[in-house]
């Protein structure tokens, strides 16, 4: 007996979904290597020419092996934790690339950045200067750079000048000139250079034109007060049309000229650090549908994945677009709502999907590469997924589905 031909069977990164659910096992988060280059290629080219350094934000997404991909292409990498930096030590990501983010640094994590594991650390708040300034050594001094509340504060589609008062993040401007006369008296640190990271998913340049409009200024304070400031980072948050009803994305060559030409003149190297631009699109989280269920007038279509693997729909209200990647049977397309398999209302948003949509059908949510298996938790006590590099009709598993003995491994009886 011969089974009727598959209404559909897609591939991610020339591999077929059901070939990866058959090897993995679902749910499944894959990163596609040929869309990632294509994005670490499109920045580099828009800003290497005009002397713009670019940053990947390891927070977005990272993993030993992710870190070794970032390793072998120019780009510096911002890690904001010790298991940020284990991770892309373990990958041989090289320490004189990379500087050390957060806003509360354990000690270790300020000890890691006088042992020299990363190039430099990005300053947040008087304390954390003064504690590594306490084990830093004159005679081998730490480069640091100031991170600077702007006060300009970006979102998706608008911004505002809010004076920095609702963020926690950075150092006010107009304390600058005090925290200055402060690292004047610590000759174990070396001020190289000021960033100001103004918000995620913007769509326009303008707040970052302003943003850079304020690092400039207060360059020419630090120089002012005897300074030398060498680069200016202006932080991430270029946006990822996330489906057809987002703003255009922010074109980085656009933005990367808009900063180029501001900044003329100035003798300042200029430096970004997207984490999402880069990595969003390549990645997809392949699910199995569970169920299909009609309750009312909704009908759920209910995935072995959800608010665990992927707290973004329920955090942010984010949408992923679905993809159906197999199934047997398709059908026009109806009204759905997709839902996770957590125990509350995981629900991932309302699409319209094949009527006939089935349990054993497998459903890709797309572009789901930042913040997603990062982000990704043990709610339920699920393990979270494998993670599988593909490219070219081949794939690789490069971290291992956290089983439920995993799950338990560090519970104490
Ligand atoms: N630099 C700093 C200092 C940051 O805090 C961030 C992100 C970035 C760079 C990178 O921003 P990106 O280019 O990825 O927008 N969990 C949220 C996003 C939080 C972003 C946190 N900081 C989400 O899922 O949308």
């Amino acid at each position: 007996m011969t089974s009727a031909p598959l209404a559909v069977d897609r591939a991610l990164g020339g591999v077929s979904a059901r070939e990866l659910a058959a090897t993995y096992g679902t749910p499944l988060f894959v990163i596609d290597l040929d869309q990632l280059d294509l994005e670490i290629d499109r920045f580099l080219r828009a800003c290497a020419p005009r002397g713009i350094a670019v940053g990947y934000a390891g927070k977005a997404f990272l993993c030993a092996a992710f870190a070794e991909h970032l390793a072998g292409t120019p780009l510096r990498l911002d890690v904001c934790s010790l298991g940020e930096l284990l991770t892309a030590e373990r990958g041989g990501f090289p320490a004189g690339r990379m500087y050390f983010h957060g806003c509360g640094k354990t000690g270790e994590e300020l000890r890691a950045i006088v042992d020299r594991r990363v190039a430099f650390d990005v300053v947040d708040n008087d304390e954390e200067l003064e504690r590594l300034a306490a084990l830093a050594q004159p005679d081998q001094p730490v480069d640091v750079m100031l991170r600077l509340n702007t006060g300009i504060e970006a979102h998706t589609h608008a911004f505002v000048r809010t004076g920095g008062e609702n963020t926690k993040f950075g150092i006010a401007l107009d304390r600058l000139p005090e925290v200055l006369a402060r690292l004047a008296q610590l000759p174990q640190l070396r001020l190289i250079g000021l960033h100001a990271h103004i918000g995620s998913q913007i769509s326009e340049v303008a707040p970052f034109a302003l943003n850079l409009d304020e690092l400039l200024a207060a360059a020419r304070l630090a120089a002012e007060l005897g300074f030398a400031v060498e680069e200016l980072i202006c932080g991430g948050g270029i946006a990822v049309a996330e489906g057809p009803d987002d703003p255009h994305p922010l074109a980085v060559e656009v933005l990367a000229a808009e900063l180029a030409e501001r900044a003329a003149g100035h003798g300042l190297r200029l430096a970004i650090e997207p984490g999402r631009a880069l990595v969003a699109r390549a990645g997809s989280s392949l699910y199995r549908v569970m169920a299909v269920k009609t309750q009312g007038r909704r009908r759920f279509v209910v995935v072995d994945g959800g608010l665990a693997d992927n707290p973004r729909p329920l955090l942010y209200g984010a949408r992923h677009l679905p993809e159906v990647l197999a199934a047997a049977k398709l059908g026009p397309d109806e009204p759905a709502t997709l839902a996770g398999r957590s125990c509350e209302n995981d629900e991932m948003g309302d699409y319209v999907l094949p009527r006939d949509l089935a349990a054993g059908d497998l459903v890709a949510l797309r572009t789901t590469g930042a913040y997603t298996y990062s982000m990704a938790g043990n709610y339920n006590r699920f393990g979270r997924p494998p993670v599988v590099f593909v490219r070219d009709g081949h794939h690789r598993r490069v971290v291992r589905g956290e089983s439920a003995d995993d799950v338990v491994r560090l519970d104490v009886v």
